[in-house]
């Protein structure tokens, strides 16, 4: 990756004029109450900041063995934290709370697609996990495998993950809707000597094959290191089953014990690997360590939502993303809380089931993504009874945003509608690689402004600066850095360490970490604003999606494809709708001709990487507009998927009839 912005991500800041502090009684009852209690905690990690982190790692953590260093950068950009001292991530979610009056208090509230309910305490949780643990090493899992889960949004799917962490085993969790061969890919790459899955998932009213894709993806080659496959029954629609490999999760967990005592593992240990797009076509394995992660999605549990003994958490993201790692497998349990798992879709039966749910289950506080609430802000104008203000909602009292900027319409719809006017909107800019949260409000502090992330959490050393390293001014685009390491960021690419070191950390930058992200700070509060990309990443419904990932699934497709390539346009519900450029070997189609084909290529797509990868245009050309050395000119195809003119200098195009030909739709 480059740290050059390209002109579209230093763009003007939008003025913004409406300011929401949070109201008096919200500032009293917060754990950090106040812009000056903000203030404060920013100046204890400025002024002594490795004391900071050591302080808020031995307070919110149960360490089995004390560390007595804090950060090593010894080996910078390869950072350590608490690297000396033992813990386990699983007793931090659950051994904690056994033996405490949290023990019998409700972990997960579990609705299915079908809106059945199953609810778990602390205790049975920890005894689900235990005994999911012993299974695991009695089939010969041990510390440091690794071990995919390709698992429904379900209890079960957490007990895999925690019970993995228990054993000191790192899940690789693959979102259900990637494909056999993305699967395989991770398979492969993580070299993972076990698979948990489901027969099936359920959304919408339909049952969505699980264990069919890994058949397929084991079947691929290169998976002789698995050896054992754990399928979680999740209907009683039967799968094929091979003997030896393959068991019910009734038959593992027959005769096992709840007990598993849980293994302390050193804090670098890898807690998982999560594979996300960078901007080349092959996914980037995202390791993240055991005490710092868990440090920091504890401690943003308790500062961005504020958390109470009393609230009832429901974040709406799949385990199969980095936030439903973050605020669904580990920081609502570390921190205690009830929480909300759904596994179903947000417009079955209807598009009101949200509102609904939160109803049902008295939920306190929401966080979903933009692209959700955009659609059933879209839903609930077309059809009134599905409208929010259906739904009794006034158990809320705080909101959250996560994964793309909320653009300030959908905001203040969130705000008022949802929120009846009274909930701070916590808009929370992060990604994979932070672990969690990086830059977001307090909501017993900041004064929230739509469409702002507003400011960087204590201890984040957030910045906005030139492709040198240098800070910008107020009011001008640069590019997003952070400073200095925090505890819960990215510690390698799997496999890969070099790809790390020059992805996140470029020379020409100092030795800050760069996000990949353009942003702007106001003039007038410093708030920060994302103005999207700099790389060659998308972002389609709040899911990353590298544009060379999907070029090379479609040239793959070698009997047809001579050449492709994909930019993103804006959209209104999804964020950025995914563009393809192709063309075929053959002469380019038309008309229905042009539909067919390009449906085919859809699907390839859907085959090659998932669903969520298809692109939403195709356009077929005789070429690609490309520079006399031969370099696509993406920014004018960016235009023409806009279907923009064009404006831009065109001198260095060495075709430029090719520019009309692409716009034309087909
Ligand atoms: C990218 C990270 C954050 C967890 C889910 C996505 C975009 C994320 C925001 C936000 C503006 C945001 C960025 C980032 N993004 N949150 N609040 N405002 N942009 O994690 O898949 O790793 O994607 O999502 O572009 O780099 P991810």
């Amino acid at each position: 990756m480059t740290a050059s912005a390209p002109a579209s991500a230093i763009e003007s800041m939008l003025v913004e004029n409406r300011v929401f502090p949070p109201a008096d009684a919200i500032v009293q009852a917060a754990r950090v109450s106040g812009m000056a209690a903000y203030a404060a905690l920013c100046a204890e990690a400025d002024g002594d900041f490795e004391g900071f982190w050591a302080r808020q790692a031995r307070s919110n953590l149960q360490w089995s063995r004390p560390f007595t260093r804090t950060l090593d950068a010894s080996n910078a950009p390869f950072f350590q934290w608490f690297a000396d001292g033992e813990l386990n991530a699983s007793a931090n979610c659950l051994d904690r709370h056994v033996g405490t009056p949290t023990e019998n208090k409700t972990a997960i509230v579990f609705e299915a697609d079908d809106g059945a309910l199953t609810r778990v305490s602390y205790r049975e949780l920890f005894a689900r996990v235990g005994q999911f643990a012993n299974a695991l090493k009695a089939h010969g899992v041990a510390k440091g495998d690794r071990v995919l889960i390709y698992m429904p949004m379900s209890i079960e799917g957490v007990v895999a993950m925690q019970a993995c962490a228990r054993i000191g085993a790192t899940h690789s969790v693959v979102f259900g809707g990637f494909s056999a061969k993305a699967v395989h890919e991770r398979i492969v790459d993580a070299g993972a000597v076990a698979v948990v899955t489901a027969n099936c998932q359920m959304r919408g009213g339909k049952e969505l094959p699980l264990k069919t894709t890994i058949d397929e993806a084991l079947a691929m080659g290169g998976c002789d290191g698995v050896r054992n496959v754990f399928v979680y029954q999740r209907t009683a629609t039967a799968c094929a089953m091979r003997a030896g490999r393959d068991k019910s999760f009734a038959e593992a967990l027959a005769g096992q014990s709840t007990d598993c005592a849980a293994l302390a593992v050193g804090a670098e240990h890898p807690l998982f690997i999560l594979y996300t797009s960078g901007s080349t076509g092959k996914p980037k394995g995202v390791q993240h360590s055991t005490g710092g992660y868990l440090l920091w999605a504890k401690m943003t549990m308790d500062w961005t939502f504020d958390l109470r003994a009393d609230d009832v958490f429901w974040c709406t993201a799949d385990i199969g993303w980095i936030t439903g790692h973050t605020y669904v497998a580990y920081g609502p349990l570390a921190a205690g809380a009830t929480q909300i798992i759904f596994e179903g879709v947000p417009t079955f039966p209807n598009a009101g089931r949200f509102w609904q749910m939160i109803e049902r289950h008295r939920c306190t506080i929401f966080y979903t993504a933009p692209t959700a609430i955009r659609s059933l802000i879209k839903a609930a104008e077309a059809d009134a009874a599905v409208h929010p203000a259906r739904s009794d909602l006034s158990s809320l009292r705080i909101l959250g945003s996560v994964g793309e900027p909320i653009n300030p319409e959908a905001w203040m719809w969130y705000h008022q509608n949802v929120g009846g006017g009274r909930c701070p909107v916590v808009d929370t800019f992060w990604q994979t690689e932070t672990g969690g949260h990086v830059i977001a409000p307090l909501p017993g502090a900041t004064p929230l402004v739509p469409g702002s992330c507003t400011l960087p959490l204590p201890g984040i050393a957030a910045a906005v600066v030139d492709e040198t390293g240098r800070d910008m001014p107020h009011g001008a685009g640069g590019i997003l850095v952070i400073k200095r390491p925090w505890p819960s960021m990215i510690r390698t690419i799997w496999n890969d360490p070099e790809r790390f070191r020059k992805s996140y950390f470029p020379e020409e930058l100092r030795g800050y970490y760069l996000a990949g992200d353009g942003a702007v700070r106001s003039v007038d509060r410093g708030y920060f604003r994302i103005t999207g990309r700099i790389d060659d990443v998308l972002n389609v419904s709040g899911h990353r999606m590298g544009t060379m990932e999907i070029e090379s699934a479609l040239v793959a497709k070698t009997d047809l494809v001579a050449e492709a390539a994909v930019v993103g346009r804006p959209d209104a519900v999804t964020g950025e709708a995914i563009c393809a450029f192709v063309v075929l070997k053959r002469a380019r189609p038309t008309g229905e001709e042009a539909g067919q084909i390009a449906n085919e290529l859809r699907n390839w797509v859907a085959k090659e990487i998932g669903p969520i990868a298809k692109p939403r245009d195709i356009r077929f050309g005789d070429n690609l507009p490309k520079t006399r050395s031969g370099k696509i000119m993406r920014r004018l195809l960016r235009s023409i998927a806009k279907g923009e003119a064009i404006t831009q200098d065109i001198s260095t195009l060495e075709n430029p009839a090719i520019l009309e030909q692409l716009s034309q739709t087909n």
